[in-house]
């Protein structure tokens, strides 16, 4: 039966991506609620050929809902969770407010799509950093035993809401204009410039979006063991992260068996031209689904370890794709 679908965040970034990735995918859906802030009341977006008003979200909203997406935030998602359960809604969750809760299912449907039908309400869509990492490890473990992993990313204004993206394009012209303006949204200026990741830093120095791949990697893979470690950088790329990985293994594994694997696994793209020096770039996935993967190499220093370079759309695979994804492992005929 078509369902009744809630958009929580429904004029954000992930958000619009959400609808249009729910038309694209012709998600079954008979009714279509768009819920934002108040700021967005009666607001109207076209979705599918329908004029849809957006109402700021209420407990009423909810009721006769079977999925919420929601993007707002972990403050909107914790105020409004009791509410969507009540209603025998069940949320999918873009924020970061359940993913580490022992009850939650943290989602990869490529990696571990069985735990979605473990949900009691709530589904959490892990961090797009994590996401885009464990597509890739997931087929790599499945080789030999992963020991540790030292991934550095590289991540678009797109990770910090579509506010930043404006600001992104804004401060670069301004740059070209010979004007000095400050940044509003991210705490510095992300034209020609970068900076290390500006959420908070936890007690040992790493930031929170590191401590959050290292946790939620874990989650995800069912490996509490795995030793990782994270250097998060936000870059000035409008939509895809970017990441270098290590990856050490507890025994050596050829490069060829390493790609073949990686080729073979679903959601992932091989771009990889050694003698044209050609590799990943945030271009070649802005807007696409799969994951890029290439320079897959031997690491020099270790017998054990592998290198590679991977990409990834930050707002698709990173966010509401996967979400969409997750949604999908619940239908009745998935
Ligand atoms: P609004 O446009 O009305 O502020 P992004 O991640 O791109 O910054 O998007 C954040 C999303 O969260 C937007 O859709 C925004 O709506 C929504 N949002 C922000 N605050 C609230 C709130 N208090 N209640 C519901 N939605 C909210």
């Amino acid at each position: 039966r078509p369902l009744t679908v809630a958009v929580l965040g429904a004029t954000g970034a992930v958000g619009n991506e959400l609808l249009q990735l729910l038309e694209e995918r012709s998600f079954p859906i008979d009714q279509l609620k768009l819920l934002a802030s108040e700021r967005s009341a009666g607001k109207i977006k076209l979705w599918n050929g329908r004029n849809i008003t957006i109402h700021p979200a209420s407990p009423e909203q909810f009721q006769g809902v079977d999925l919420v997406f929601a993007s707002a935030g972990g403050s909107i998602s914790k105020k409004w969770r009791n509410s969507i359960n009540a209603a025998g809604a069940v949320l999918i969750d873009n924020s970061s407010a359940f993913r580490m809760d022992p009850e939650v299912p943290l989602v990869v449907p490529e990696v571990n799509p069985e735990k979605a039908l473990t949900h009691q309400g709530v589904i959490a869509n892990p961090n797009c950093t994590t996401i885009l990492l464990t597509v890739v490890l997931r087929p790599l473990s499945l080789l030999a035993p992963i020991k540790r992993v030292v991934v550095s990313t590289y991540q678009s204004a797109s990770g910090a809401g579509a506010e930043a993206m404006k600001e992104l394009k804004n401060l670069t012209q301004d740059v070209l204009d010979g004007k000095t303006s400050k940044s509003k949204v991210l705490p510095y200026s992300l034209a020609f410039n970068l900076f290390l990741h500006n959420s908070p830093l936890a007690e040992n120095d790493y930031c929170e979006e590191e401590m959050k791949m290292i946790n939620e990697t874990r989650k995800i893979m069912e490996s509490p063991e795995l030793s990782l470690t994270a250097t998060c950088v936000r870059v000035p790329v409008l939509r895809a992260h970017s990441e270098a990985v290590n990856i050490e293994f507890v025994e050596p594994i050829e490069v060829r068996l390493a790609r073949k694997a990686l080729n073979d696994a679903p959601g992932i793209k091989i771009i990889e031209d050694f003698h044209a020096n050609r590799f990943p770039m945030p271009v070649d996935v802005a807007g696409q689904d799969s994951v890029a993967v290439g320079r897959i190499r031997q690491d020099v220093s270790h017998a054990n370890c592998l290198e590679l370079w991977l990409c990834g759309d930050q707002i698709r695979k990173g966010a509401a794709l996967n979400a969409i994804q997750i949604a999908e492992l619940l239908l009745p005929n998935s």
